[in-house]
């Protein structure tokens, strides 16, 4: 369960842990490798299987990391043995000493790839990881923009487009506000924003699938479009010649394939039904679950910094209303490098922007013992509790988090802050593109020495797209909208808005995923009461799902069961050690084992003065 603090932000909605492992089929159980560093029963995976080849290797502590591609034919279907392409997906694996069994990992997006394996073996397993088509820097076609229609526009003009930052297909159309995985950069209760979002929504949808480089050509020449040949259900086919990925994934596989799965860990569940429509208010009420908790649980840290900013009279929900009426208001501003007529001209921030901010907050206590205490020093700073300058910091802040251009590329535009030096709100997702990081421990290993997060946007559309039905017109997704609208609140509205702009007319078609459902599986379904991505429903829904599953609850918060998040007094410790027991004996805990949360979620003891 080594996720922890490897789980990027950037993809944290998805992060679902996902662990699968093959069983060994009893001929491969003997083989000789090559590698004498590696026993001969962790060797399945380098014995050559058709269509796998290890290109490099090489020590990394007392671990042997193999790096090669998995070459798949892009339809898994006999009817098209002769006129598929092919596609070589990058595959990493990590070997401790005495590893004796394959264990798959998807570290969850969709967006992650097979380099995020490193460093997450466990004792007595060779982890492995396959990158998922279309993702990572390898993937050829890539579903993310190329960097090359980046474009860096002179400054001084009267206003910015996202057509001055790039030329790519599947950006968002100019006017479209920023919009990532669960929040849009709009008032969430402003039905026109919300349709001009929709709106937008649409069209990239279209002009995106229009875009030549999704067109594969096979040997014979037949067409393939690469929007359907590349959703979750192909990944589970790629199991096939020996790998896996994702909750969903997980579920997937082991409903297609369910007498190969060993052991399965799925944390922080996916909903094992795919449709866009439930997905996107499934999405919404994990936020409503977990920004309640965080009200309530203030009450209970009133004598600690920074609860002690809210007394009872004053509430958390009360300085949460007022603050969003001075953010309709336009009165939470912070000032750009732009001249205006007395001083520089100050830029706003949006209810739908702090949802996400705040969001993220929430989400990190999954994988760092300080619980809550950030997000509500968020909301104290802007409440303006600590003084104005503290406050105009904190809009400076969230606007810089999100009104970025994509980090880490040698571009000028690279890095470049939108809000502050154009005076717009384009980021990652506005061009499509994520940001990316240097990693040097791929050196060796024939891959580009950087990864990629999974924050340009276009892995919604493109992976979700395809995994969930439900197609519906502007108009339709209004109606929704306003449904959901008249029955919660700003945070839960904005984070439905944003992901249900992804995928509501996405125009490819759907090859749903047929998720759980399935009798036999003996799946270890791991869910917190208050994971603010990934609602307790759909981990309860997914155990509904699976017959022959075990459920395991953490009355805690944060994305996903993971030993970082351990804080003091959690109750995780009988969640955690279950987990070791499994992977190590392959023992399930009783169905419905619950850890109880033994000290409320730290709220406060947060370093104030450093923040
Ligand atoms: C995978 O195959 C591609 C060609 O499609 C090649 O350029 C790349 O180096 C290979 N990667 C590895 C790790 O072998
Ligand atoms: C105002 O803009 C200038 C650049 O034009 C910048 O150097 C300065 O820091 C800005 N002032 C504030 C308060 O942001
Ligand atoms: C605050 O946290 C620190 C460690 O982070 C701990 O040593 C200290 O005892 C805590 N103080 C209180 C009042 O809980």
């Amino acid at each position: 369960m080594a996720l922890t603090g490897k789980c990027r932000f950037a993809c944290l909605l998805w992060s679902l842990q996902i662990l699968a492992t093959q069983q060994r089929r009893p001929e491969d159980a003997s083989s000789i490798l090559q590698e004498k560093m590696v026993r001969a029963e962790a060797c399945d995976l380098l014995h050559p299987l058709e269509g796998l080849k290890w290109t490099h290797s090489k020590k990394v502590g007392n671990n042997i990391v193999y790096s090669g591609n998995l070459t798949v034919p892009l339809s898994p279907h006999a009817e098209d043995k002769d006129d598929t392409p092919f596609l070589d997906l990058l595959v990493m694996l990590e070997v401790p000493p005495g590893a004796s069994e394959p264990r798959l990992v998807h570290c969850g997006g969709p967006g992650s790839d097979a380099t995020c394996v490193l460093g997450m073996s466990i004792q007595g397993y060779a982890s492995f990881s396959i990158s998922q088509r279309g993702i990572g820097v390898t993937a050829n076609p890539n579903f993310e923009c190329d960097p090359s229609h980046m474009k860096f526009p002179p400054k001084g003009q009267w206003n910015y487009e996202i057509s001055d930052f790039t030329d790519c297909p599947c950006a968002l159309p100019d006017g479209a506000p920023l919009v990532g995985q669960s929040f849009a950069n709009l008032d969430p209760k402003n039905d026109c924003q919300v349709e001009v979002l929709f709106r937008s929504m649409a069209l990239r949808s279209r002009t995106c699938a229009a875009d030549s480089k999704w067109m594969l050509t096979g040997p014979r020449g037949k067409k393939y479009n690469f929007l359907e040949w590349s959703g979750t259900r192909m990944l589970a086919h790629e199991n096939l010649d020996g790998a896996s990925y994702g909750t969903a994934v997980a579920a997937v596989y082991a409903n297609m394939f369910p007498d190969r799965v060993a052991k399965m860990v799925i944390n922080g569940n996916m909903p094992p039904v795919p449709n866009t429509l439930e997905f996107a208010k499934g999405q919404g009420m994990a936020l409503t679950q977990a920004f309640g908790h965080l009200e309530r649980m203030c009450v209970k840290w009133t004598s600690t910094r920074p609860c002690d900013y809210f007394s009872n009279e004053m509430s958390l929900t009360k300085a949460w209303n007022a603050l969003i009426g001075e953010i309709r208001a336009e009165r939470l501003t912070a000032p750009t490098n732009l001249p205006g007529l007395g001083g520089n001209v100050s830029f706003p921030l949006s209810i739908g922007l702090l949802q996400g901010y705040v969001q993220e907050l929430m989400i990190i206590a999954g994988f760092v013992p300080t619980g809550w205490a950030k997000p509500v020093l968020t909301l104290v700073n802007l409440a303006g509790m600590r003084g104005q300058s503290a406050r105009v910091d904190q809009v400076a802040k969230i606007l810089d988090r999100y009104c970025t251009l994509p980090t880490g590329y040698s571009g000028e535009w690279s890095g470049v802050k939108t809000w502050r030096d154009y005076g717009v709100c384009i980021g990652q997702q506005s061009v499509g593109l994520s940001s990316s990081e240097p990693d040097w421990r791929l050196e060796g290993l024939g891959v580009p020495l950087r990864r990629k997060g999974g924050d340009g946007f276009v892995n919604e559309g493109t992976v979700l797209g395809q995994d969930l039905f439900g197609r519906f017109t502007v108009a339709q997704a209004m109606g929704a909208y306003r449904a959901f609208r008249a029955e919660w609140e700003e945070m839960a509205t904005s984070s439905f808005v944003g992901i249900f702009s992804a995928f509501f007319s996405w125009d490819a078609e759907a090859i749903p995923v047929q998720t759980g459902f399935r009798a036999g599986v003996r799946a270890f379904v791991v869910g917190n009461l208050y994971d603010p991505a990934c609602s307790y429903t759909w981990s309860n829904h997914m155990r509904e799902s699976l017959p022959n599953a075990v459920m395991m609850t953490w009355q805690g918060v944060g994305h996903c069961l993971m030993p970082g998040g351990n804080y003091q007094d959690s109750g995780m410790q009988p969640c955690l050690n279950r987990l070791d027991e499994y992977w190590k004996t392959g023992e399930l805990p009783f169905d419905g084992f619950t850890c109880r949360t033994e000290a409320p979620v730290p709220l406060g003891n947060w370093s104030t003065e450093t923040d």
